[in-house]
């Protein structure tokens, strides 16, 4: 039998009211351990651990983990341009496997038993949180409280009441929102309509772009082995440079994404993000690595891209494959070292100058002018050959054969 549960704690209503119903219904200790990966506003802490322990948690940890986030996850999610389908920045998918290694650590701490969460049965987080932590701590039980309780909303508020947990949470819930230094998720509400455009209230990172400044501005990213390290010239530590970028490109009223994705659990998802940061910084970094990168190397790692993003968010993050990845797209990241030149206009943000000092652009190979040092001889004899085999199928098979 469980005796003592680390749980999962976001401060909102699920979570809070899950550690008062563990202790009633399974009799568990839980400890609440919330992890910040940059969604908490200043004081904040303070006030989630308060209300942990309004809710009967028996210890209460907040642990700051921006920079660890931002370094082993983000760097690494960046440097693979990792967009699930082609489009999402991986924000909840990225932050639950740290948020498990805090569980785990917490665990071995308190000397749980088990780890928990609020997640339902229905989305991608309980999948990482789970296969994150059998990976980490095969040894530890999952709980999931919420998964099995068969509460309503209007149960859970009046729980919170009857508990006297102190929470401002309404029976009418408009969205679920899941935030980081990342980006912004928000589901739910009238977006479960896939035609409805969506509300203008739920952004809160990037402006609509009729509000954005008339006056275009420039922003120049500089990347040091493919990890950005400098913003407009001037050293910038990262936690920062991700928190500047993300405000410079929304108040642009750039960086929001509206589309129908693939959960892994089978079901279409209508999903609305905005995701100013993590989408600019890998706009510029794809631009760098297309000056940086051989070409047969940037190709195959276009594939490897789409392959890590899946990982990420199928809940992989610990698995073998995901490091096996990671070490390919390590090595290819040594020299994507250089400054992107982003452009920042109402509704737009695109890059429009790059610069690297080991890149491999060539200008006296490339140019039309007087300095050209291209061998065009060489290239009679080159095109012949590369066509060879099939101008010899159509002379024998194709159109250029006399039937
Ligand atoms: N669909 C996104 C994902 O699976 C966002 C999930 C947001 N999570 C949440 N609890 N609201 O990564």
């Amino acid at each position: 039998m469980t005796k003592r549960v680390v749980l999962a704690y976001s401060g909102g209503l699920d979570t809070s009211v899950a550690v008062r119903w563990m202790r009633e219904q399974w009799g568990v200790e839980v400890v609440a351990c919330a992890v910040d990966v940059g969604q908490l506003r200043p004081g904040e802490d303070a006030e989630i651990a308060a209300r942990a322990r309004a809710a009967g948690a028996v210890e209460v940890e907040v642990i700051d983990a921006r920079e660890q986030f931002a370094r082993d996850f983000i760097v690494p999610a960046l440097a693979a341009n990792a967009l699930y389908e082609g489009r999402y920045p991986l924000v909840s998918a990225l932050s639950r496997p740290v948020i498990v290694e805090h569980l785990v650590a917490s665990a071995r701490r308190h000397r749980a038993d088990a780890v928990a969460h609020g997640c339902t049965g229905k989305g991608n987080d309980q999948v990482r949180f789970e296969v994150s932590s059998r990976i980490l701590a095969p040894d530890l039980e999952v709980l999931a409280p919420v998964r099995v309780w068969g509460l309503t909303r209007a149960d859970c508020v009046a729980l919170a009441g009857k508990w006297d947990i102190p929470i401002e949470a309404t029976v009418e819930k408009l969205y679920s929102i899941d935030e980081n230094m990342w980006g912004r998720a928000i589901e739910c509400g009238v977006l479960e309509n896939p035609w409805a455009a969506p509300p203008e209230e739920p952004f809160t990172l990037t402006r609509t772009p009729a509000d954005a400044p008339r006056e275009p501005r420039e922003l120049v990213v500089g990347f040091e082995a493919g990890v950005p390290v400098a913003l407009d010239g001037e050293a910038t530590d990262l936690v920062r440079l991700i928190g500047a970028v993300g405000d410079a490109v929304g108040a642009y009223g750039w960086g929001r994404i509206d589309m129908v994705e693939n959960r892994r659990v089978g079901i279409k998802s209508r999903e609305v993000y905005e995701c100013p940061a993590s989408l600019a910084l890998i706009t510029a970094h794809q631009d760098l690595e297309g000056i940086t990168l051989e070409r047969d190397v940037a190709r195959e790692k276009q594939r490897v891209e789409i392959r890590v993003a899946e990982l990420i968010y199928d809940g992989l993050w610990h698995a073998p494959l995901m490091r096996a990845l990671d070490a390919f797209v390590r090595e290819t990241q040594r020299d994507v070292t250089g400054e992107v030149r982003l452009r920042l206009e109402p509704g737009r943000c695109f890059p429009v100058g790059r610069r690297a000092p080991r890149g491999l652009y060539d200008h006296d190979l490339a140019t039309y002018g007087a300095d050209d040092a291209f061998r065009h001889e060489d290239s009679e004899g080159f095109v012949r050959l590369w066509g060879l085999s099939a101008q010899t199928w159509s002379r024998r098979q194709g159109p250029g054969a006399r039937r």
